[in-house]
């Protein structure tokens, strides 16, 4: 099975083409920060993971994409206004991705994104990025698509993408099939309204190294590696269990020891791979000293960058926000709860 066959298995049934040759899809999907890491795959072409994962999304920011079909020898793509070059990574990633659902094999298309977090410095900008373009494809072409079929195209892009496309909870089982079918988001159905994200840039420039190469240098070179899948099943266990019973200490030891796992298994990589910065040690520091004093209950997780995502709840919201005046609060449930509030 490649990328193009599984394409073409989803899109069986749906228009190729667009309804006008006027035709603009558009659409948004929400960013999400992994509380137990996709860190590994199983197969580099169809991005299945070794394990599975477990994010929550960020509400109202993500990645906000319209797309139409036009004529010319390229694909045109701007990024906050941005028109990219096309000797741009991430414009040869994504019109590598497009090549998956080109009509005719001359078919170009023109990509607007907005994105409303800091791109390329590990606020996974490629997950919404990926998740809001099958979104505005399946807008373009109007397919009747469930979002567990457009996980599976996201995934295509960029692994994190395909638990984009839902709010709250998200797991990514990783599946046993060969063909990737049955690896894609499921969302879960707890609601954590007082839960906070906190994003703490320590650096806004783009990564030295991407995440894609530093997880196959991890998994290729790491003799450590083997241990990964162990600690995935218990704090996914933990993480869960922490989610159904409201006990945040749990989610919070629980997600940050993840994320310090998998940094360590970075560092004995061969060349080793260190995304922290004397600056990102100086913040966790602070953090656990907050916590052995109980001045705030606040735990971090941190991605493929030198930023951190801090966890806490309401009651620790002006506290942290004194602290770190640089602090984006974000809290994950407000959309949800406003839409439920509004339906019911
Ligand atoms: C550290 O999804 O960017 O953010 O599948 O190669 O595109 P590709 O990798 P990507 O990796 C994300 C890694 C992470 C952890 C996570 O989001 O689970």
């Amino acid at each position: 099975m490649t990328p193009k066959t599984t394409v073409d298995k989803i899109l069986s049934n749906q228009p190729r083409q667009p309804a006008s040759a006027h035709a603009v899809g558009s659409a948004f999907a929400p960013s999400n920060i992994a509380l137990c890491k996709y860190w590994g795959k199983r197969n580099d072409q169809l991005n299945l993971p070794v394990t599975n994962s477990l994010s929550i999304s960020l509400g109202n920011l993500g990645a906000t994409t319209r797309i139409w079909e036009v004529e010319g020898t390229e694909d045109r793509v701007s990024v906050n206004g941005q028109v990219l070059s096309i000797e741009v990574e991430f414009h040869k990633r994504l019109s590598a991705f497009l090549n998956l659902f080109r009509p005719q094999s001359h078919t170009r298309y023109c990509i607007e994104t907005t994105v409303n977090i800091p791109i390329a410095a590990g606020l996974a900008s490629s997950a919404c990025g990926f998740a809001a373009l099958v979104r505005a494809l399946q807008d373009l072409y109007q397919w009747n698509l469930s979002n567990s079929d457009l996980s599976v195209l996201a995934r295509l892009g960029s692994g994190s993408a395909c638990r984009s496309l839902w709010e709250g909870f998200v797991e990514w089982e990783r599946g046993e099939q060969e063909d990737g079918f049955d690896s894609k988001g499921v969302v879960l159905d707890t609601l954590w309204p007082e839960l906070r994200m906190g994003l703490l840039m320590v650096d806004e420039k783009q990564k030295t190294i991407s995440s894609r190469m530093a997880m196959k240098q991890t998994v290729e070179t790491s003799l450590f590696y083997c241990q990964w899948p162990s600690q995935v099943n218990r704090d996914l266990l933990n993480i869960k269990k922490a989610i159904q019973s409201k006990d945040f200490p749990l989610l919070g030891e629980t997600a940050e020891s993840n994320a310090e796992a998998m940094h360590a298994l970075m560092m004995t990589a061969q060349p080793s791979i260190q995304y922290t910065t004397p600056e990102t040690l100086k913040f966790k520091t602070q953090i656990w000293d907050y916590r052995k004093d109980n001045r705030a209950s606040v735990y971090f997780t941190q991605d493929a960058g030198p930023n951190l995502k801090l966890l806490f709840l309401s009651q620790d919201e002006s506290f942290l926000q004194e602290q770190f005046p640089n602090l984006q609060v974000i809290v994950p449930f407000q959309k949800i709860s406003s839409q439920l509030g509004s339906k019911s």
